[in-house]
């Protein structure tokens, strides 16, 4: 069969070099993370970063996370602290973004950070992304490789199928295992959740030993999820529902529910994580499948439950 995918490129050493010099270029990648794939720029070229913005259609006010190797490179870019050392140690490489104070003299473009005097930063923890990573001498703007407002993609297919032929190279790196975005957390005062996500609040918590708050409310900075809409997958998405009236998709949870054609299970033994990296799968297969609406039953609101539940309320929108 023809490889309808003519932009996904699997990984080898000739095409990790490829999408080097495409990077080096100035040019956009889609990349693989252990969260879910992103569409990957030049921190420091504002070319590139025009480019992000533009391919997804993400409007100028949204900030974008910028990805590094290790945090010595880092530390030229944002004002790392006590709370950032405590968090790294624990969680680093992974699926964690630290909002920080920006450095006069960092080199990211400004159109990247949306003008705020902040920067998200993350190290990403797939062995792919790594080593593009770790062969470049710039950060890398990463965000998730979708159209703005649409659900994250959790594979090369995804990424292909969002921008179709707009992006000229995707690096395969197979399925994005957690699923779902990295926990964003605001370090610049009392530390606060401003997205979250797999690495759960009481887990953080614990590795600074004091409370966290979760902002879901509007804040003066463009935090995640300030857009109206988010994380939808182009059709309605009707939330804690017990059951379904007519025949539409019903996305469920746990082994008191049968298995029927238009019922999608994130996880039959109540596993969160396990949902979590099912969520957007389930999402985009639903609305293949043709699928006019989706109900979702209700997800506990605890642990890797809050991340699931905030994606889902603002898919909801
Ligand atoms: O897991 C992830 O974080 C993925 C992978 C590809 O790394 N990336 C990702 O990026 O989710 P993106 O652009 O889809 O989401 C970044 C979020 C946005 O909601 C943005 O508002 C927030 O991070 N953000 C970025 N810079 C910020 C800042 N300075 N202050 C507050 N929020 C910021
Ligand atoms: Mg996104």
């Amino acid at each position: 069969m023809k490889n309808i995918y003519s932009n996904i490129f699997s990984f080898n050493k000739k095409n990790l070099n490829k999408c080097i010099l495409i990077l080096k270029k100035g040019e956009l990648v889609g990349v693989p993370t252990e969260t879910v794939y992103g569409l990957a720029g030049n921190a420091y070229n504002k070319d590139s970063i025009k480019k992000i913005y533009k391919m997804k259609r993400r409007p100028n006010l949204n900030p974008l996370i910028i990805h590094y190797f290790n945090y010595k490179d880092a530390k030229k870019d944002v004002v790392l602290n006590k709370s950032f050392f405590k968090l790294f140690e624990k969680f680093c490489p992974g699926p964690i973004t630290f909002i920080l104070k920006k450095r006069n003299t960092s080199k990211i473009s400004s159109r990247a950070t949306s003008n705020l005097k902040t920067v998200a930063i993350r190290f990403p923890n797939h062995k792919i992304v790594r080593l593009i990573l770790k062969n470049l001498e710039f950060p890398l703007a990463i965000p998730s490789a979708n159209m703005s407002s649409r659900v994250s993609p959790v594979n090369a297919e995804d990424v292909s199928e969002e921008f179709k032929r707009k992006i000229k190279f995707i690096l395969n790196g197979g399925v994005s295992k957690i699923g779902i975005e990295s926990t964003v957390i605001d370090l610049t005062s009392k530390p606060k959740i401003l997205r979250p996500g797999i690495i759960e609040p009481s887990l953080i918590r614990k590795a600074l030993n004091r409370k966290i708050r979760i902002v879901n409310k509007k804040t003066k900075i463009n935090s995640p999820g300030l857009l109206e809409k988010h994380y939808s997958p182009g059709i309605p998405v009707i939330i804690n529902q017990k059951k379904i009236i007519d025949k539409q998709a019903f996305i469920t949870f746990g082994k008191k529910f049968k298995t029927k054609n238009n019922h999608f299970n994130l996880s039959k033994t109540s596993n969160l994580k396990e949902a979590a990296s099912k969520l957007y799968r389930t999402l985009r297969k639903i609305k293949k499948l043709g699928f006019k609406k989706i109900y979702v039953t209700k997800i506990p609101n605890i642990g890797i439950g809050i991340a699931i539940n905030d994606r889902l309320k603002k898919a909801s929108r």
